[in-house]
Parts: structure tokens; sequence; C-alpha cells
């Protein structure tokens, strides 16, 4: 089939199932928090409003920090992002190719009496803007994974980055993991099988079901080479979710930020860090790197191979339904877990750091580590200091 025809096919297929889901009963309740479409893939049932609260605080939190003034959101949905940053602007565009869900976010919007508010339907890679359209923010967040492919994608950020002012930056949330695929649908249907089920009857189905996933991921890798393609590209910069609940959103989707050239406020960077730590090696804890970091707020450095405690179990499900030595039945892999006592650092307990320092002025940063599925990677900065002007002498003995 000609590859046009496959795209618009794709694109058809994901328009048809949000407008189906935006045209159901809204739940009573906050109408600014519709949930409208968003079904755990464990349950199959609506995620609790109690862990998209979180969700929504986690991501609108990360935006805000970024002090945007014009924002363009690409795919804004019910407006679960518009309603609460808006205010906090002087304009936001928010573009959707579901004209049910803009009929809904302009009847919330006037409600709540937003000022500086445009909508409009359309297509993220045939953007209604005019030529001299300019934003600081450019927001597309839980939207990727419905991009029929990657090279659309790059077309939709060629066509958007022209509209972005200099120094400014196109934030792309809650993507979802590549890697991690095989780790999200074994840690999915685990949970749903009965305990005599045969474990090589659901590596089977985790591999059939990776091969045949319909919705979109990409590794940040990925997203670092798709960056690299787009003019006066200063960072690109990635972050694990907020959140404390573990859940699909918070283990297996991750953040992306790309920032433009004319950057005043430059972000922490790998190749700045000149401390680096194996958190292995030195057996930290989260309170003890909180002690040790207190009265010392110039230090910088980077931590890598922390446990994720989001993840660790899941990790090693996968790595046993695979390998599927002594074991045979889920049953026998859920006992075979909980006697493994597997433990990891609660990445919130790590962004707390910031908030440790009375100053204010400390900065982290929680990143998924290369090459690691439970693994990440947490580089501790501080706001005003440019790291290449910061020498930081640091020894962390005696902190176990
Ligand atoms: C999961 S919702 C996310 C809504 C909002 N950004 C948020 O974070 O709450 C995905 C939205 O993207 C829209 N969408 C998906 N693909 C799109 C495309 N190619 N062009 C425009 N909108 C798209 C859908 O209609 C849907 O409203």
């Amino acid at each position: 089939m000609n590859p046009g025809t496959v795209v618009n096919e794709k694109l058809d297929h994901w328009r048809a199932l949000w407008d189906d889901a935006y045209e159901q009963p809204v739940s009573e309740g906050d109408p600014s928090l519709n949930l409208a479409g968003w079904t755990s893939s464990y349950t199959g049932l609506p995620i609790p409003a109690a862990e998209m609260r979180e969700w929504v605080g986690g991501t609108v939190g990360r935006i805000l920090s970024l002090a945007p003034t014009r924002v363009l959101e690409i795919g804004c949905g019910t407006g679960m992002l518009l309603l609460r940053i808006a205010p906090r602007c002087a304009s936001y565009y928010g573009v959707d190719f579901s004209s049910s869900a803009l009929a809904y976010v302009d009847q919330q919007v006037r409600a709540a009496g937003v000022e500086g508010v445009k909508l409009c339907e359309g297509q993220a890679d045939a953007l209604p803007l005019a030529a001299t359209d300019r934003f600081d923010l450019v927001v597309l967040n839980s939207v990727v994974q419905y991009f029929p492919d990657a090279d659309y994608l790059q077309r939709v950020l060629d066509s958007a980055v022209e509209h972005v002012a200099p120094g400014g930056t196109l934030f792309l949330g809650d993507l979802r993991s590549r890697s991690l695929l095989p780790c999200f649908h074994s840690s999915v249907l685990l949970r749903q099988a009965d305990s005599d089920r045969p474990l090589a009857e659901l590596a089977s189905e985790v591999e059939r079901n990776v091969a045949t996933e319909m919705e979109l991921t990409f590794d940040p890798t990925d997203i670092e080479a798709i960056a690299v393609e787009l003019p006066c590209l200063a960072s690109v910069k990635t972050q694990l979710k907020r959140g404390r609940r573990h859940n699909e959103l918070t283990c297996f989707r991750y953040d992306a930020a790309i920032r433009l050239e004319d950057d005043p406020c430059r972000p922490l960077a790998a190749e700045d860090d000149r401390k680096e730590v194996d958190w292995r090696d030195e057996a930290l804890s989260a309170s003890a790197l909180r002690r040790w970091l207190g009265g010392k707020p110039g230090v910088h450095l980077t931590l890598h191979s922390i446990p994720n405690a989001r993840l660790v179990k899941e990790v090693e499900a996968l790595r046993l339904l695979r390998r599927r030595e002594d074991i045979e039945t889920a049953g026998q892999l859920a006992t075979a877990l909980r006697q493994a006592r597997l433990r990891g650092i609660e990445p919130e307990d790590l962004w707390r750091l910031e908030s440790g320092d009375d100053e204010g002025e400390r900065v982290v940063e929680v990143d998924w580590q290369a090459g690691s599925a439970d693994r990440y990677v947490a580089r501790v900065g501080s706001r005003s200091c440019r790291l290449s002007c910061c020498t930081p002498q640091v020894e962390l003995v005696g902190h176990r």
C-alpha cells in the first residue's frame, strides 16, 4: 500500500477513536479533569482520578517551570493542561483534530472566564498558523504516541519550530518508552494472569503484543536524533515523570524538553557535570544524600545507576518470564518476586532534595539511564550558577 495511504489511515483511526471517546457522557466531578479516553491498560477501567490529578499536577508544574508566556498546544484534548496553564500566560492557542474536544474546552474556558485562549481544529502536520505567529513554548503532551510514524513527528516538529521564538522550547510530554515496551506488556499481562497461567504462554503473548503495538514509542536517543535535525537546537533534556504512584504513566513514560538557541539560562547538561557518583559504589540512600548536601549549595554532581523503585520488580519479572528456568506459572513467578525483596529509590525522593535547600537554589533532574531498564540518573545542581563556572571539589566519603 502507498505509504501516504497508510499514514492517512492511521490518522483516521486515531481521530475516530478520540472523537468517539469525547462523545461519551462526561462523568460528574471536576470539569477541568475530564478523563475521557484515559483508560488503564491493567484494568480496562478509567485511570483513577487521584492518579490523574498527580499526573496533571506534575506535568503542569514542569511546564510552568519553563515560565511560558505564549503557548501553542498541539493535541489539547479536553484541556487538562490548557485550563491550568492558560490563566498564567498571556496567550494560549489550543489545536486538536477532534472538534468534540475543542467544543468541550471552549465551554470550560468560557465558564471559567479564562482570557487569551484561542482554539482551532487542525491536524498536527498542517497547523492552522499564520506565518508571523510566534510562541515561546509548543506543547505536545500525550499526543506523539498517536502519530502514524517517526517521519510524521519530524515533519510536525520541523513546521512547529518555525513558530518558536529564539530561546523557546518544544515540550514533548508523556512519551512512551520504546525499550520498556516488553516490560510494560509483561507487567500488564502478569497483573491480569491467573496464578496457574503457564509462563511460556505469557512470554509469547508479550512478544505478540510488542509486535502489534499500535501506539508509537520512542527512546530518548530517538528524540535526540530527531531534535538534531532541527535548526537552532540548544539542548534536549529528558526526565522521568513526576509522581509517587506506580502506574503505566510514571513507570513507562517520560518528558522531553527541546530548547532552541538563545537560552540565557543554561540547563543542567551531562557534559558540564564534574563529579560522577555510582549509587551502588557509595551504597547511598536519599536521606544520606540530603544530609551530605546540606550546607553545600554550590555542589554539582551526577548520580548514576540508581535502582528505580518504580521498575525494579517489573524488570525482574520480565527477566524471569523470559528465562523460565525453575518457574512455570504466573503464581510461582509472583512468589519468586516477593522472595527477591527487590527495593529501589523513589525518584520523587530525589526531587525532594530541591526543597531541602533553604536558598531555593538547588535543581534536581531525574532521567533514564541509557542502556539500563531499571536504573536511572539524577543530576544535582544549582539554579543560578552556570555549571562550567563552578569547581565542585566534592568527596562522598563517610556518608553510607
Ligand atoms: C491523550 S489526549 C492528550 C490531551 C492533552 N494534550 C493532555 O495532555 O491532556 C491526545 C489528544 O491528541 C489529539 N491528537 C492525536 N493525534 C493528533 C494529530 N495528528 N493532530 C492533532 N491532534 C491529534 C487527540 O484528538 C487527543 O485529543
